[in-house]
């Protein structure tokens, strides 16, 4: 696998061309950002962590029947993934409310919702990523209906997949964020990454906080809390 030259750096990862037009490398940065890009920041061994988390997840997911844009680790920081377009949304699944569901509706954080909730965000930096409801998705034409289904669909197969899968080593999935994307021949799978920065997790036992939560709220102890994560993942593999 050739590398080519780079086609995006973004806030925490950076994209490079191979030679197979359908299959790019994304390289995890150790930087960190908050407040779209307003606060700035870097966590020691964030891009190993990311990166090895959200491949071990990926195959699980695939395992499981999800599409993904997974094919290979290259490096400790570094991951060959199917070339897509993506879909400017932010899919945000909620099964406990924290964050901006808890600011925007006033209530605390920490109430169970009966069942999952699914919201979206344009992805769109200059303005902000503001909240988005499927007609408006449409009306812009950023997916098409059935494809808001499918994301829906899969985004919530996801989370009862996550969920069991981090309960089963004493943390709690609060809420994650997913991206979509379209393969050349209009298929949409998952792409992005699915790590400590895109969830937050709570060890069950404490509450306490092992996510980029930490680093957001200025709390101590970020970067040990994503060592802690990421050995809870790994010590259950073996
Ligand atoms: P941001 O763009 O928000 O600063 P990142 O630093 O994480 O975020 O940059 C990674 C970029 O790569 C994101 O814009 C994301 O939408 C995009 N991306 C993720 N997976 C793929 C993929 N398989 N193909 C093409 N682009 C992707
Ligand atoms: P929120 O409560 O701030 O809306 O965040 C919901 C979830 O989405 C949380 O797990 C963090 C994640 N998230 C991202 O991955 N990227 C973002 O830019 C934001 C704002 C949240
Ligand atoms: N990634 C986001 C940013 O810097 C925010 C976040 O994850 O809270 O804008």
């Amino acid at each position: 696998m050739i590398r080519g030259k780079q086609i995006y750096e973004g806030k925490a990862k950076k994209l490079f061309e191979t030679d197979d037009p359908e299959l790019v490398i994304v390289s995890y940065k150790d930087d960190a950002t908050a407040f779209n890009g307003q606060k700035k920041g870097t966590i020691e061994a964030k891009g190993e962590i990311n990166n090895r988390m959200s491949n071990l997840l990926m195959k699980m997911l695939e395992e499981k029947g999800i599409r993904t844009h997974f094919v290979r680790e290259l490096n400790s920081s570094e991951t060959l993934v199917k070339k897509l377009s993506i879909i400017p949304l932010e899919v945000i699944v909620r099964n406990i409310t924290a964050g901006s569901f808890s600011s925007r509706f006033g209530v605390e954080e920490g109430i169970v919702f009966d069942s999952p909730t699914i919201e979206f965000s344009y992805k769109n930096d200059a303005l902000g990523d503001p909240l988005i409801n499927s007609y408006h998705v449409a009306a812009l034409k950023l997916a098409t209906s059935e494809e808001i289904a499918a994301v829906k669909d899969t985004a919530f197969r996801v989370n009862s997949e996550l969920k069991s899968f981090w309960a089963e080593r004493g943390v709690t999935l609060v809420d994650f964020k997913l991206e979509f994307g379209r393969l050349a021949d209009g298929t949409v799978v998952l792409a992005d990454e699915i790590s400590p920065d895109t969830c937050r997790l709570w060890a069950s036992a404490t509450k306490k906080k092992l996510d980029k939560d930490r680093f957001r709220r200025d709390l101590s102890g970020v970067a040990e809390a994503y060592r802690e994560i990421m050995s809870r993942l790994e010590r259950s593999r073996s």
